[in-house]
């Protein structure tokens, strides 16, 4: 099949928008074929197009999100819930203030916590306990990270507290003031809990993130680019707009 690298399938669209419907709909499909999907969520700037276009497709009774519940990837830490920069005040504000997602259906990790190895141990049991990821949402930083997981981490590993790379913190700068208002720390789920997963949609856009897609889906597995291992599971779907696709298109098709 075309476009397809092992269990990856690979689809490349011509705008942002035209991703975030794409991605939307699989979310949709994956909650109308099983009503009370556990989602894995993201956030960051990739989905927000996808978010609106669920808003929307809700707005409409396209997809009812009563039975859903999800466990959102990662928070920043320390960090209140309250603050406009905390992934907390995000979802609810591109998701969940728009939707009928319960509220006690929806988790993310505590960026307050002060038993972190607890909370993070709680997380993954929580999963684990409503059976497991139905469908995990994935953005990719430049430097390969998949949820917080930055380069050289273990593969192995469940929730955690990580530290953000440079690269990171540079990265999402452009969301905050000043570099130096960017958290330097995370709760993030690990590579295992991701993995886990049992089903994956990775979205990327822009020419900024071609050259990470490339290694990605080509480059050796490595935890130095730590989405490499996604070439290991077994349905990943990634959507990509036609400049992230800049350096595989040819090789794909
Ligand atoms: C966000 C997350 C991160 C982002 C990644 C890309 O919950 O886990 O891995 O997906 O940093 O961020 P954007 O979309 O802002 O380029």
């Amino acid at each position: 099949m075309k476009n397809q690298i092992r269990g990856m399938r690979i689809i490349v669209t011509d705008t942002y928008k035209d991703m975030s419907k794409k991605a939307a709909t699989i979310v949709a499909s994956q909650v109308n074929l099983k009503p009370n999907s556990i989602l894995g969520l993201a956030t960051g700037g990739t989905p927000v197009g996808m978010y609106k276009e669920l808003v929307e497709m809700y707005n409409n009774d396209e997809v009812d999100f009563s039975e859903v519940k999800t466990f959102n990837l990662d928070e920043y830490y320390p960090i209140e819930r309250t603050n406009d920069q905390s992934y907390f005040y995000y979802m609810n504000d591109n998701l969940f203030k728009h939707v009928n997602v319960l509220e006690e259906n929806i988790n993310i990790p505590n960026g307050k916590a002060e038993d972190i190895e607890k909370e993070s141990y709680e997380y993954d049991k929580n999963i684990y306990n409503s059976g497991g990821i139905d469908l995990q949402v994935l953005g990719i930083g430049t430097n390969g990270h998949i949820g917080f997981n930055e380069p050289d981490i273990a593969f192995e590993s469940g929730t955690h507290k990580v530290k953000l790379d440079s690269e990171t913190i540079e990265a999402n700068a452009r969301f905050f003031e000043s570099i130096d208002d960017v958290p330097t720390e995370a709760i993030s789920m690990g590579m295992k809990t991701i993995m886990q997963s049992k089903k994956i949609v990775l979205l990327a856009n822009g020419e900024g993130k071609a050259k990470i897609i490339e290694k990605m889906l080509f480059g050796e597995i490595s935890p130095n680019v730590p989405a490499s291992i996604l070439q290991l599971h077994p349905h990943v779907i990634v959507i990509l707009d036609r400049e992230a696709a800049k350096y595989i298109e040819e090789k794909i098709n």
